[in-house]
């Protein structure tokens, strides 16, 4: 099988892609780069790929931005710009070998062509684990950089006023489980609903499984709320919270200057555990929809929220009568009322026999994604199966699953629970059905089926 090319995502015409790099907002412009092999549709040649949008559903690909080189390849990193509007990328070099630095290129074309800087690498600690730096504008002015560490699962900090000159500024961690590296932090200081105002610091990790016997669950984001203390972050709690419940989201990070300052988010649909084997040709690896931000206080504890920055609902779609039929390329909103129907189970059907199965069961107070079938079963073992995700509040009857091809994305609690993952329904049509305890047909819940980001070319701006 080869899965379909998603529609409205950022994908490859061809050739791999792993992390988002260098996102920033220019002249009325989103430009995403990302780690790129323009050899093949495997990891290597790891240069960065570039790619622009207006409305963050519609990519244009660009020219390679900065190609592999004979002992140094280009791996995570960042794109600032500065008073002048000269656009700064910050990125790892990792040389053949074995020691990763940061280096340092400038645009003066709006990110079309690039100069790495004679000096480079800007920053070496002689480090063979030291990468992905992400700089960030300081509310009072100058920048803050944040690497890692990978293996010794910390972040480390350097500060500059001229975005030349670095000075380590602290460190944060190890905490959490061993037995991983960290990887492409990002740190974005987001706005607390319902309190005007109020911001507060939230340290986005990744972290991938090492070692002898690695965790089958593969790579995976996390998230921590704290402060910005003298050039360091400190953690309000030493945990890791889980940024997404499914099984593809990886290396996600924030656009640097979105309009109002908002943190809009992209991330690597994949997982490091079979990101290779994933049946897709010639092009392979998508990111995620475009994600704001934000955080929510549930009970005293501040938990980030995520909603898509494009508004990608038909308004004009009316409710439809389960069993339906789609493309795999739209908006599924489900609404519903718990305590009438009790649990209630979405169904996604597709070519052969592959099934993806959404539970929602606000007894056990869990969302669930389940893929199944036989491409699925066959792709990697630890492809298939379900994954669980605690509900905020299982009496609100609302999710809204988006499809595009192999990508599918369920948000819940109102952005606080968010699922992604890879599925295998094929390119052919998909058959959505609901289910409740006392049989199918499931009276009361309104399925509204929105294509018209599809079939109609249409382009909805950002609403961030
Ligand atoms: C994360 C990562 C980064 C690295 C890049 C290499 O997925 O491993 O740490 O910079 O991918 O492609």
């Amino acid at each position: 099988m080869n899965l379909p090319r998603p529609r409205f995502h950022l994908a490859p015409a061809r050739n791999w892609m792993n992390d988002p790099n260098g996102l920033v907002f220019v002249d009325d412009r989103w430009h995403a780069f990302f780690q790129y092999n323009p050899e093949g549709n495997d990891w290597g040649n790891m240069s960065w790929g570039h790619a622009s949008s207006r409305d963050l559903l519609q990519w244009e690909e660009h020219p390679v931005a900065l190609p592999h080189r004979p002992g140094e390849q280009i791996y995570s990193g960042s794109t600032v710009i500065d008073a002048d509007g000269t656009l700064t990328a910050f990125y790892t070099s990792a040389y053949s070998h074995g020691i990763q630095a940061q280096s340092r290129a400038t645009s003066v074309d709006g990110g079309e062509t690039w100069i790495p800087d004679a000096d480079n690498p800007v920053i070496d600690r002689g480090s063979s684990d030291f990468r992905d730096p992400k700089v960030v504008r300081l509310p009072h002015g100058g920048w803050l950089m944040l690497t890692v560490e990978a293996v010794e699962r910390r972040v480390v900090f350097f500060t500059s006023d001229d975005l030349l000159s670095w000075r380590e500024s602290g460190s944060f961690g190890p905490i959490g489980v061993d037995g991983v590296v960290w990887e492409c932090p990002d740190l974005v200081h987001l706005p607390v609903e319902g309190r005007p105002g109020s911001r507060r610091w939230v340290l986005l990790l990744s972290t991938n499984p090492v070692g002898e016997d690695p965790d089958p669950a593969g790579s995976a984001m996390h998230y921590v709320v704290g402060d910005l203390i003298d050039g360091a972050f400190r953690a309000d709690h030493d945990a890791l919270v889980p940024l997404d419940h499914g099984r593809d989201l990886y290396a996600g990070v924030t656009f640097h200057d979105a309009p109002d300052g908002a943190a809009v988010m992209l991330a690597w649909m994949s997982n490091w555990r079979y990101a290779h084997v994933v049946p897709t040709s010639p092009w392979r690896g998508a990111m995620s929809i475009p994600r704001t931000l934000g955080l929510r206080d549930v009970g005293g504890e501040l938990r980030l929220v995520q909603r898509p920055s494009v508004d990608l609902r038909d308004d004009r779609a009316d409710a439809v009568e389960a069993p339906v039929t789609v493309e795999p390329h739209v908006l599924v909103d489900v609404r519903w009322d718990p305590a009438v129907t009790g649990s209630l189970r979405l169904t996604l059907e597709g070519e052969g026999d592959a099934t993806v199965e959404i539970v929602h069961d606000p007894a056990a107070g869990t969302l669930s994604v389940s893929r199944d079938g036989t491409v699925a079963r066959s792709l990697h073992p630890d492809f298939a199966g379900t994954r669980v995700a605690p509900l905020l509040d299982g009496r609100t009857g609302v999710l809204t699953a988006i499809l595009d091809g192999p990508l599918l994305e369920i948000f819940a609690d109102d952005g606080a629970t968010v699922l992604s993952h890879l599925v295998t329904l094929g390119s052919g049509p998909v058959t959505a059905s609901t289910h409740v305890p006392t049989g199918a047909g499931a009276p009361g819940v309104r399925l509204v089926v929105s294509d018209g980001v599809v079939q109609k070319g249409r382009a909805v701006p950002a609403t961030v």
